[in-house]
């Protein structure tokens, strides 16, 4: 199968958290870390998220600072990113800032055969809808599409629902962790990697690529062994 380099970039407290149990807005990283973020988008072709995050965040996905922008071009990449969503049940606010009129033609949702006609019909117009699997979206059936598509460096942005559906599927080539000076806790509040887990047999192996200080955060970049 032709798939896309996937590289995921998250930011998470010492004791593993990307949020807090409220699913607030993330904000316990440095302007460091943001610069750092969109260098990662810089490079890439394509930005994936979970609805979860849509409808948490809505976070803007583009590359926002200038140098980082000038960096981009130098690398000869498109000027957009393609914005790709995975939503099951496209429960999704039709004007959020995802659905940005101006970027219509890079913006993507992946869904489900199962998909309410009536959602999609709110969608169609905004974005492109694809149909990719029945109950779940298949993501190595959308990675493929995505290729076809011209999309070479993928950048995973989260949440842990949407990370799990790459790992399950072995899909994560490369790991950008940012580890915050900061603690948050909770039993609802989401981790890297949510889903059902991995049994201990079937853990994913990592290889350290690379380890930065900035200040008191960590900057870990992991290759996953296979
Ligand atoms: N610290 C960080 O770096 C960082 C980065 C990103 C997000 N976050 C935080 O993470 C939280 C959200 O994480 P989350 O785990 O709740 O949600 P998420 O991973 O963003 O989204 C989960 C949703 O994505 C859809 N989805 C994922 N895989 C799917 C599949 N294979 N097939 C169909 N649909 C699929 C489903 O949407 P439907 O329910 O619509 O079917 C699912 O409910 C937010 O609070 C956000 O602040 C933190």
């Amino acid at each position: 199968m032709k798939r896309p380099h996937v590289y995921l970039n998250m930011a998470m407290t010492a004791d593993g958290k990307i949020t807090s149990a409220a699913r607030e807005y993330p904000k316990f990283t440095s302007a460091f870390d943001k610069k750092n973020m969109d260098r990662l988008r810089a490079r890439a072709d394509a930005v994936l998220i979970g609805a979860g995050t849509l409808r948490a965040d809505d976070p803007p996905l583009h590359v926002r600072d200038a140098e980082m922008q000038a960096y981009r071009e130098s690398l000869g990449k498109q000027r957009e990113l393609v914005h790709v969503l995975v939503s099951g049940s496209l429960s999704v606010d039709p004007d959020s800032g995802f659905f940005n009129p101006e970027r219509a033609d890079s913006l993507i949702v992946a869904t489900v055969d199962e998909a309410p006609a009536e959602r999609v019909a709110a969608l169609e117009g905004k974005a492109e809808v694809w149909r990719v699997g029945s109950g779940r979206v298949d993501m190595a059936a959308l990675l493929e599409r995505l290729h076809e598509r011209g999309v070479e460096q993928l950048l995973a942005e989260g949440g842990g629902e949407l990370n799990w559906a790459l790992a399950q599927a072995d899909l994560l080539d490369e790991l950008f962790i940012t580890v915050a000076p900061s603690l948050l806790g909770g039993r609802e509040a989401p981790t890297l990697l949510e889903g059902p887990g991995f049994a201990m047999a079937d853990q994913t192996r990592l290889e350290l690529a690379d380890l930065t200080r900035e200040g008191d955060e960590i900057y870990l970049r992991y290759r996953v062994l296979r």
